[in-house]
């Protein structure tokens, strides 16, 4: 093998030198390339098989009790069935926290929060929540639209969902998400007599 010592006057890389440098230099390429292949494939798999699917949300129910708007002032109690679906056969869902409001005319006027639950995999969940407005202020045309929609039986009503979430697939925990749930014009009727209908949400994760 040949060395160069202090001795010897530095001589110009022999082309032998060269053509080893360069095996040296395509070995690590390849070696990094095969890597990048290796790693990509691998999530790649893991993704297909663990593959999330979206959240799916409905209102399935929806009723009023005790309204009174008086002077532009709300009081009243809303109870609502949201019906959770996490359709994933892998991932189980850890809700850490969870915010139900109730706005009209994009003017919040209830708000709750639900206990923390874990919901399995491939899951129905159904939410049951209580609302209750309390002296809730509405603009006066917001005040004059509820009354006029009080006198034909139903209220438009959006409701939305904000909870902190974890997907868990075998050992493995993500990061804490923030899941927004909007539910846009439900349409709940006053008198239990007339039948709710089911409305679909839309899920921001
Ligand atoms: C919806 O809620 C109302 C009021 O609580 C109840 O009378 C009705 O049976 C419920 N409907 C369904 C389908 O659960
Ligand atoms: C409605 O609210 C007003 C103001 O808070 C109150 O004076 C009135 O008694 C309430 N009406 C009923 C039926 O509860
Ligand atoms: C969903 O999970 C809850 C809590 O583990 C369980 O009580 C309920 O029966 C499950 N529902 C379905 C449809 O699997």
């Amino acid at each position: 093998m040949p060395t160069t010592t202090a001795t010897h006057p530095p001589a110009e890389p022999s082309a032998s030198a060269i053509q080893k440098h360069t095996g040296l230099f395509r070995c690590i390429t390849i070696f990094f390339l095969a890597l990048i292949v290796i790693v990509g494939v691998t999530v790649m798999a893991i993704w297909l098989v663990i593959r999330p699917k979206r959240l799916i949300y409905t209102i399935d129910n929806g009723s009023i009790h005790n309204f009174n708007l008086t002077n532009n002032h709300l009081d009243s109690t809303f109870n609502f069935v949201i019906r959770a679906h996490n359709p994933n056969g892998r991932a189980s869902i850890y809700y850490e926290s969870i915010e139900v409001s109730v706005a009209y005319n994009d003017q919040n006027v209830a708000f709750n929060t639900l206990e923390p639950f874990r919901q399995p995999t491939r899951n129905i969940t159904r939410l049951e929540t209580r609302l209750v407005a309390q002296n809730a202020a509405l603009s006066g045309s917001a005040s004059r639209d509820l009354k006029r929609e009080r006198s034909l039986g139903k209220v438009e009503l959006d409701v939305h969902v904000k909870a902190k979430i974890r997907f868990k697939v075998g050992i493995w925990k993500s990061r804490r998400r923030t899941l927004k749930v909007l539910c846009s014009r439900v349409v709940v009727p006053f008198s239990s007599s007339k039948k709710f209908e089911r409305t679909d949400c839309d899920i921001d994760l």
